[in-house]
């Protein structure tokens, strides 16, 4: 067989801004530097399970660095693992992933590249060690992929949810309120902590520090005795009281992580209304964190991690991930994403910065 004809690249998971920006990297770079023939898996792997593909050329991914989502489409609920044979309300989940792979040898690649967060990486490392040659990119707003500082998709994140605690300002000092701006991440606080900062948050809450209300209500109070009367606060969808629940918004019950967050900002005016006695809005800014166009700083992300999977499959480093570590890129063994979301850990120097310019963190 000839080696290095032919290569596949699917998108899996929540889309993001960048993915259009990886599947350019990955597409011309293959076809211009090695004559590659690429083949674009659409809807992540229910397009592996169904079959569902096309040919990349070079002009399909000519002019998409500017474009949010993903030309190839998405799911974050498709895993061939464990698959929903039946669909609706009451799921039937089957192993079809000896189907899924033979679906994938019918494609005669040399390789497939995944760009996905731990979700999608998770099945990526199960499908090589089942035999199918994988290269990883990773991609997530929720930044909260193991093996790599960052992931495609968190800064346009950042950017978007500073916008908004940045507009929730204004509003808050005109009518003296507490402004609570909840953001996405899931069960880590990446977007919280550093939209947080960038937006000069007053208090910032995350899943990682389980917050006291009483506490955010002393930092209010203590802000009104200094004559501020408004008061912001950004809370990561995952973050939690010390004595309570994560709040769940849904439960995507054929989903590969059926637990959907959200609400948690809510919860939170009541209660800190009721304390305070001050009035309080709550902001959720949802999926606009993953809509539009990636910020430059993604699309360059994108730009350098889509070209090294092409110089890893060059290589036949299968079963690797290439990541970013101290801002050089790293080749890491697929499976380190296993080991489930990399949260921050306690004594990340920016939790220190924050605490040393009077951030609370509800603790
Ligand atoms: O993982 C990305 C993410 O946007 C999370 O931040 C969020 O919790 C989740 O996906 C939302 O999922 P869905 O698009 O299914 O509502």
């Amino acid at each position: 067989m000839v080696k290095h004809s032919r290569i596949a690249i699917l998108t899996g998971g929540g889309d993001c801004p960048g993915l259009n920006a990886a599947i350019r990297a990955v597409t011309k770079k293959a076809i211009l530097e090695y004559g590659l023939e690429v083949i674009g898996i659409e809807d992540g792997y229910e397009g592996v399970v169904h079959g569902h593909n096309r040919r990349l050329q070079y002009d399909d991914v000519s002019g998409i660095i500017t474009l949010g989502g993903t030309i190839l489409g998405t799911s974050n609920i498709a895993n061939p693992y464990r698959y929903n044979t039946i669909g609706g309300d009451e799921p039937e989940f089957k192993d079809i992933s000896q189907q899924a792979i033979i679906n994938i040898n019918s494609l005669r690649i040399d390789c497939l590249v995944c760009v996905g967060g731990d979700g999608t990486l998770s099945i990526a490392s199960r499908l090589f060690k089942d035999g199918v040659p994988i290269v990883g990119i990773p991609k997530t707003i929720d930044n909260d992929v193991r093996g790599t500082d960052i992931t495609i998709g968190f800064d346009s994140a950042v950017s978007i949810a500073t916008e908004a605690i940045d507009r929730a300002h204004t509003t808050a000092q005109s009518h003296h309120r507490i402004m609570i701006v909840e953001v996405m991440g899931r069960n880590a606080g990446w977007i919280a902590l550093y939209s947080g900062i960038a937006g000069g948050g007053d208090v910032i809450l995350i899943p990682e520090i389980p917050y006291e209300p009483d506490v955010i209500a002393d930092k209010v109070r203590e802000r009104n005795k200094r004559g501020k009367r408004f008061t912001i606060v950004v809370v990561a969808e995952g973050a939690m009281p010390k004595s309570g629940d994560i709040v769940v918004k849904r439960v995507v019950k054929d989903g590969t992580n059926p637990v959907r967050l959200g609400g948690v900002g809510f919860a939170l005016a009541s209660q800190l209304e009721e304390i305070t006695g001050i009035e309080a809005r709550a902001i959720v800014i949802g999926h606009l964190q993953r809509g539009g166009a990636p910020t430059p700083f993604d699309r360059i992300l994108a730009t350098r991690l889509g070209t090294r999977a092409v110089d890893m499959i060059r290589r036949e480093k299968y079963g690797y991930m290439v990541g970013v570590k101290d801002g050089l890129l790293t080749e890491v063994p697929l499976e380190v994403v296993i080991e489930g979301p990399k949260k921050i850990p306690l004594n990340d120097p920016l939790i220190q910065s924050a605490r040393s310019l009077g951030t609370c963190f509800g603790d």
